[in-house]
């Protein structure tokens, strides 16, 4: 079966085809160029440019394929959560092709489409420890199957990535903060003392990144001279001291999520693997410490491809083909669902 996936969950605008868990072809129009103005993402531009953006790349998906639109099975979509405007728009432009390619629908879960789109470069060991970390979600599950995704802890404030687009923004660096983070403080030792690890001490498995946040902006107060000139040319000029800076909050961030991604790990010893994915398990001392942490206990490390691990449709494509195949599809009154709220399981059987 071949199914068209579509993803406007925050600020990519993505199709995709995925046929029988292969990816034949992916069209991404991204708008990080647009939201880089504004230091983050502004919902109603991300909205509108989904608008403007989002048709056009079905065509150009078929063209570059060569796949007959006929072939079309399903039509998947991510349903949330996310920005709601955003939603709004690729529900119905997938709600449209749906109708005119006379095919199944379905609505993906975001989170879920990360964590499971490594199926599409290798097998995904059941269960896993999954670790979902994005701009606007931290979140660990044991996997039970690609259906049965059971939450064992989640952020009770702040993501991991708003966390470290915070520190970057702070300090004037570049929207998406996390990449310019990653990419400056590498191969600088971090000081493991400065900022605080949050909510590390007990024995749970939520994530607070909010008192990090504070923590970085009275440090960067008391440091002025490591803010970069406002609005930075195509290069990064050099400032003392800040890759220092960058490799310290990045380092408070993996090790606190590595502290809880080893309580999970203890506490679920028949979990065959880790899988860390999302825009921030792009972050390569995230992925070093996680290495790390699976090489001590015994398990597999899994990452998807860095291009895999921001928002893509090519996930949205590959769990929907899994739901479909499975008899799991939605109505066309389905609803998007905003961040901040779970994703329920309403599915309806083709034959109920
Ligand atoms: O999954 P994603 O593309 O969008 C959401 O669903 O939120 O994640 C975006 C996040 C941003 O916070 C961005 O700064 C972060 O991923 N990110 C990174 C890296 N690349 C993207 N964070 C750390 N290191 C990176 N290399
Ligand atoms: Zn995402």
């Amino acid at each position: 079966m071949i199914c068209l996936g579509v993803e406007t969950s925050c600020d990519e605008t993505a199709l995709a085809l995925v046929r029988d868990g292969v990816l034949l072809g992916e069209r991404l129009a991204s708008q990080e160029d647009l939201h880089a103005l504004f230091g983050g993402v502004v919902p109603e531009l991300a909205s509108r440019e989904h608008l403007r953006k989002g048709s056009a790349l079905f065509p150009a998906l078929i063209k570059e394929t060569g796949v007959d639109p006929e072939d079309i099975g399903a039509v998947a979509v991510a349903r949330g959560p996310g920005l709601l405007g955003s939603l709004l728009v690729g529900m119905n432009l997938a709600k449209g092709l749906a109708l005119g390619l006379g095919t199944g629908f379905v609505g993906v879960n975001h989170l879920h489409a990360h964590l499971l789109v490594v199926g599409l470069e290798r097998e995904i060991p059941f269960p896993s420890v999954g670790l979902l970390i994005s701009g606007g979600h931290t979140q660990l599950y044991l996997v039970h199957s690609p259906f049965d995704f059971e939450l064992l802890g989640r952020t009770l404030d702040d993501a991991a990535g708003e966390a470290l687009d915070k520190a970057a923004k702070l300090v004037n660096l570049p929207y998406p903060g996390g990449k310019f983070i990653d990419f400056l403080g590498q191969g600088e030792e971090p000081d493991k003392t400065l900022f605080p690890r949050p909510l590390t001490s007990g024995s749970g498995l939520d994530f607070s990144f909010s008192g990090l946040k504070s923590a970085v902006a009275r440090y960067v107060s008391g440091h002025p001279s490591l803010k970069l000139p406002t609005l930075p040319g195509e290069v990064l000029p050099e400032v003392p001291g800040l890759p220092r800076y960058c490799a310290t909050i990045n380092w408070a961030v993996a090790d606190t999520l590595r502290i809880k991604a080893e309580r999970a790990l203890a506490a679920h010893p028949e979990a065959k693997a880790l899988i860390v994915a999302g825009g921030v398990a792009a972050n390569s001392m995230i992925r070093r410490e996680m290495i790390g942490l699976c090489a001590a206990s015994g398990v597999e490390a899994v990452f998807p491809s860095p291009r895999l691990c921001t928002d893509n449709a090519a996930m949205i494509a590959f769990l929907g083909e899994q739901l479909v195949r499975a008899g799991f599809v939605h109505g066309l009154d389905l609803l998007a669902i905003p961040r901040g709220r779970m994703v329920p399981l309403d599915y309806t059987r083709p034959s109920s």
